[in-house]
Parts: C-alpha cells; sequence; structure tokens
C-alpha cells in the first residue's frame, strides 16, 4: 500500500512529530503542501492530511492545498494538534473531512490530540499542555495508523 502524508507544522512542531509517528507505521513519506505531487497523490492508496488548528481551523496552507486537488479516488485520513479539546458537536476536522469528500476521498479516520500551544492568551502563563504529544499521544497515534493500514474499517 503506498501512502503519502501532507502535514503543515509551523508552531512546534507538535503535528508533524505526529506526522512521523503514524508514517512508520505507514511506511509513508511525509511532506509539506508545498513538496506534494498532486500527480503522485492521485495515485496513492492512502493521503494524510493534517496541521495544528489556528482560530479554530487547519493551518491555511494546508486547506488551500486541498482546494487545489483535481477529483481524486482513494482513502484519506485527517489528524490534527491543538491546545484545546474538540468539541464533539463541531470537532475541528470535519470542515476537512467534508472537504476532502467533496473533492472524492473516502476518508477512513480522524485523529487529535493535545499539543503544547502558546497562542496568545496562553503565552502568559508560558504555554499549556506543554509535555505534549507525549510518548502516550504518539502511541495512540501510531495505533490509528496501523488500524488504518489493516484496514480495520474508518477510525476515529
Ligand atoms: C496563533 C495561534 C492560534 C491558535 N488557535 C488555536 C485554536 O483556535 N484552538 C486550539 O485548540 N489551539 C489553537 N492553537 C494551538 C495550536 O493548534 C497548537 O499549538 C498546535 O499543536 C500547533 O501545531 P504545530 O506545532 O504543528 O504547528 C493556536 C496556536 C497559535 C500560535
Amino acid at each position: 500500500m503506498k501512502a503519502v502524508i501532507v502535514c503543515t507544522s509551523v508552531s512546534h512542531g507538535n503535528t508533524r512529530r505526529v506526522a512521523d509517528r503514524m508514517a512508520e507505521a505507514l511506511g509513508a513519506r511525509v511532506v509539506s503542501p508545498e513538496q506534494a505531487d498532486t500527480a503522485e497523490l492521485a495515485d496513492t492508496d492512502l493521503v494524510g492530511f493534517g496541521s495544528g488548528i489556528f482560530y479554530g481551523r487547519f493551518h491555511r496552507r494546508l486547506t488551500d492545498f486541498v482546494k487545489t486537488l483535481p477529483g481524486q479516488r482513494g482513502r484519506a485520513f485527517v489528524f490534527a494538534t491543538s491546545g484545546l479539546p474538540e468539541v464533539p458537536p463541531a470537532p475541528f476536522t470535519r470542515p476537512l473531512v467534508l472537504l476532502l469528500a467533496s473533492k472524492g476521498f473516502e476518508v477512513d479516520g480522524t485523529f487529535s490530540c493535545r499539543a503544547f500551544d502558546t497562542w496568545l492568551p496562553f503565552k502568559v502563563v508560558g504555554g499549556i499542555n506543554k509535555q505534549r504529544p507525549n510518548a502516550g499521544d504518539l502511541a495512540t497515534a501510531r495505533a490509528f495508523a496501523e488500524r488504518l493500514r489493516d484496514g480495520r474499517g474508518p477510525v476515529s
């Protein structure tokens, strides 16, 4: 199975750490949207898309890239790191899941975990979630990727 992970990680490298751990399980390459080859993605079985959450949204470099993709076939997954937890009725991941589905991807899973956050309100206290993603978060990320790799149904 060929897998590629497209990741924007600009703040602390938090999402990149998660992406790298998922990539180990998937034998995937991790690329930025700017490095991603659209033609290659069309020929890839499983594509992961992830970034930190900024003002409630995925990083614009990631979503702008997805918007440029032509119609696709194949499986995808979405992942995020954020300072605050997702609120179930309106998860951070949903808009990107819908965007990918509109491009023709079958979105098989979503993953998010808390991560070091120095966004302005938290900067004054030196940031929150200082040690995250931690070993447990990374192990969970890897297990998520393994379930996707093994085709064990939609995962989140
Ligand atoms: C300007 C800014 C805005 C942010 N907005 C949010 C937010 O709306 N919700 C949230 O949970 N975390 C927010 N965060 C925290 C980031 O999502 C978090 O630190 C993330 O892990 C960054 O990922 P990265 O290091 O891979 O870029 C924000 C951080 C910054 C710097």
